[in-house]
C-alpha cells in the first residue's frame, strides 16, 4: 500500500482523501445537466410569468447564476431539485462584473435581456483556464438582428435601435458551431419580429433542451439539434414547468469511473442517444455496454486496450470528457493519441496524471499516452472542472491514498461527486466543507405563494 499523505502540506483549503483501489458496484443516479440548467435559467428572463425548472443540480455554478439573476431583480426560490424563477420585475439590465467573471456561461443572458428589455450592458466574460473563449459570434448574430452593439471599457453595451423596440428576424450563419452563441441567438430570436434562421448551429443536446423549454413557453422553434434552426418570433412568451435533461457529461464521467476500476456499474436516468461517442470509444477499448430505456450498464473487460480520440462538437467526442478519458487511457494497454480540438488550453490534467506515474508526451494539443500497469497515488491539484474529475478517477484506480485539492473546480459541475462514488464502493473523504451558496436561493419564497402546492 502506497501512502503519500503528509499532513503538513495541507493547509485550510478543503481537500479529498481518496483511498484506492475501489471496485465499484451498484447504480448511480445521474443529476440534471449543469450546462442545460444554466441556460434554462437565463431563458426565464424572456417572460414575465413564472418558470419552474425541475432536475436542477446543487452546484456552485448554479448558485452563482442564481445570485446574478437575483441581482438584476429575478425572484428565485429553490426547493430540493426544483427552482422557481420569476422575472416579472427586472430592476437593472447591467450585469455585475464579479458574477459574470465568476461564471462565463452567464454571458448568454445578453440575448434574452436585450430581446425583452431593449438594452443590456454586460462585462466581457474574458478568457478562462481552458482557453480564450471569444464572443464575437454572439455579437455578430445580435447585430444581424438589428441591435447596436459597442464594447466600451470592457463592457458589451447592446441596444435595440428600431422604433418598434423589437429585434428583427435575420438569416445568421455562424462561423463556428458555438454552443453559447447558438443559445444566445435562439433566445433572442424567440421575441424578435419575424423569422430567424441560424445556420451552422451547434447541435448539442443542451440546445435541444433549451428549444424544448422555449417551445413549452409558447415559442416557435424548428430544427433544434440540427445545424439549421428556424425561429418564428413571438410578442410574448409564457411561464412553464419543465425538467432538464440528465447530465451526459456526468454520466460519461461515471462510465469512465467504472472502466478505470474495471468494475460493473449501472447509471440512470440517461438519454443513451446523448452518449453515443463515449459508448463507442468504451466499447472499442473492451467494455461491454447494455442499454435498457433510460438506464445504462457498463461491464469492462479485465484488460482494456488503448484507443485514440479527437474531440469535436456533438455528436463527436465531447471536449468535456477528454480529461477523464485520458485518465482511463493512462491505465490501458498500448498507446493512445488524444487530440483536443475545441479549446486551446485543456490539458491541465496532464501534469497531474504524470505525477501519478503515467507516461504522457504532450505536444500542443496532442497527447500521446502510453498505458502503464498501474498509477501511483499522489498529492494532486485540480486545474479546472473536468481535470478535477479526471484526477479523482485516476486516484480511485491506485493502490493507496491520494490527496486532491482545488475542489472549487469540482464543486462547480459535479453534484455530490464523492458521495455518489462512495455509494458504489469508493472510499473518499472530504476534509473541509463544500463551497455552496444555497442560502441566498431560499430568500424569495413569498414570490411564489400562488404556486404554493408546488413549493410545499
Ligand atoms: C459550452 O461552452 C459549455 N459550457 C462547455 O462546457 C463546453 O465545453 C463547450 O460548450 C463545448 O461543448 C456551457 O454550456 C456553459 P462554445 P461555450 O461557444 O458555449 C469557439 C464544462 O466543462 N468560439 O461552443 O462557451 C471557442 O473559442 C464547459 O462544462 C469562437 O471562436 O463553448 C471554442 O473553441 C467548459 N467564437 C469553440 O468555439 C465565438 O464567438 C466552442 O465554444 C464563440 C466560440
Amino acid at each position: 500500500m502506497h501512502s503519500v499523505v503528509n499532513a503538513n502540506i495541507i493547509n485550510s483549503e478543503p481537500y479529498l482523501e481518496v483511498d484506492g483501489i475501489s471496485y465499484l458496484s451498484g447504480n448511480i443516479k445521474i443529476s440534471g445537466a449543469k450546462n442545460s440548467v444554466l441556460v434554462l435559467m437565463a431563458a426565464s428572463l424572456l417572460t414575465e410569468e413564472k418558470l419552474v425548472i425541475n432536475n436542477v443540480p446543487e452546484l456552485t455554478d448554479i448558485a452563482v447564476m442564481s445570485n446574478l439573476l437575483q441581482e438584476i431583480g429575478v425572484s428565485l426560490y429553490r426547493e430540493a431539485n426544483k427552482l422557481y424563477l420569476s422575472s416579472n420585475s427586472i430592476k437593472i439590465t447591467e450585469l455585475p462584473y464579479n458574477l459574470v467573471h465568476a461564471l462565463r456561461a452567464s454571458f448568454v443572458c445578453i440575448g434574452p435581456l436585450l430581446a425583452r428589455k431593449g438594452e443590456v450592458k454586460i462585462p466581457m466574460p474574458g478568457g478562462c483556464r481552458i482557453g480564450a473563449r471569444p464572443i464575437e459570434e454572439h455579437i455578430k448574430g445580435l447585430k444581424a438582428m438589428g441591435a447596436e452593439v459597442i464594447i466600451k471599457d470592457g463592457v458589451v453595451c447592446a441596444q435595440i435601435i428600431s422604433q418598434r423596440k423589437r429585434l428583427q428576424g435575420a438569416h445568421i450563419k455562424l462561423n463556428c458551431q458555438s454552443v453559447g452563441a447558438t443559445e444566445t441567438l435562439i433566445m433572442a430570436a424567440t421575441l424578435a419580429e419575424g423569422e430567424t434562421i441560424i445556420e451552422n448551429a451547434a447541435q448539442e443536446p443542451e440546445i435541444q433542451d433549451l428549444a424544448n423549454l422555449l417551445i413549452s413557453m409558447g415559442a416557435q422553434i424548428f430544427g433544434a439539434g440540427s445545424s439549421k434552426i428556424k425561429i418564428i418570433g413571438k410578442q410574448k412568451l409564457n411561464g412553464s414547468i419543465y425538467s432538464a435533461i440528465p447530465d451526459r457529461i456526468e454520466a460519461g464521467t461515471f462510465l469512465i469511473a467504472a472502466a478505470i476500476t474495471r468494475s460493473e456499474l449501472s447509471l440512470s436516468p440517461v438519454i443513451p442517444a446523448h452518449l453515443g461517442a463515449i459508448i463507442e470509444k468504451l466499447e472499442e477499448c473492451g467494455c461491454s455496454i447494455d442499454i435498457k430505456e433510460n438506464a445504462i450498464k457498463i461491464t469492462p473487460g479485465k484488460e482494456l486496450k488503448s484507443v485514440d480520440i479527437s474531440t469535436s462538437p456533438f455528436p463527436g467526442f465531447p471536449t468535456d470528457l477528454q480529461a477523464p478519458f485520458m485518465a482511463l487511457m493512462a491505465t490501458a494497454k498500448g498507446t493512445s493519441t488524444i487530440i483536443e480540438n475545441v479549446f486551446e488550453n485543456r490539458m491541465q490534467h496532464v501534469s497531474e496524471l504524470k505525477r501519478m506515474g503515467s507516461s504522457i508526451h504532450l505536444s500542443g494539443n496532442t497527447a500521446l499516452i502510453e498505458g502503464v500497469k498501474e498509477l501511483i497515488p499522489s498529492c494532486l491539484s485540480a486545474g479546472d472542472l473536468r481535470s478535477s474529475a479526471a484526477i479523482v478517477l485516476a486516484s480511485i484506480s491506485t493502490k493507496g491514498r491520494s490527496i486532491i485539492k482545488g475542489l472549487h473546480h469540482l464543486d462547480r459541475g459535479y453534484e455530490n461527486f464523492e458521495e455518489k462514488l462512495n455509494k458504489v464502493g469508493c472510499n473518499i473523504v472530504r476534509k473541509g466543507s463544500k463551497i455552496y451558496q444555497s442560502e441566498t436561493m431560499q430568500k424569495g419564497l413569498e414570490d411564489f405563494t400562488d404556486l404554493n402546492q408546488e413549493v410545499a
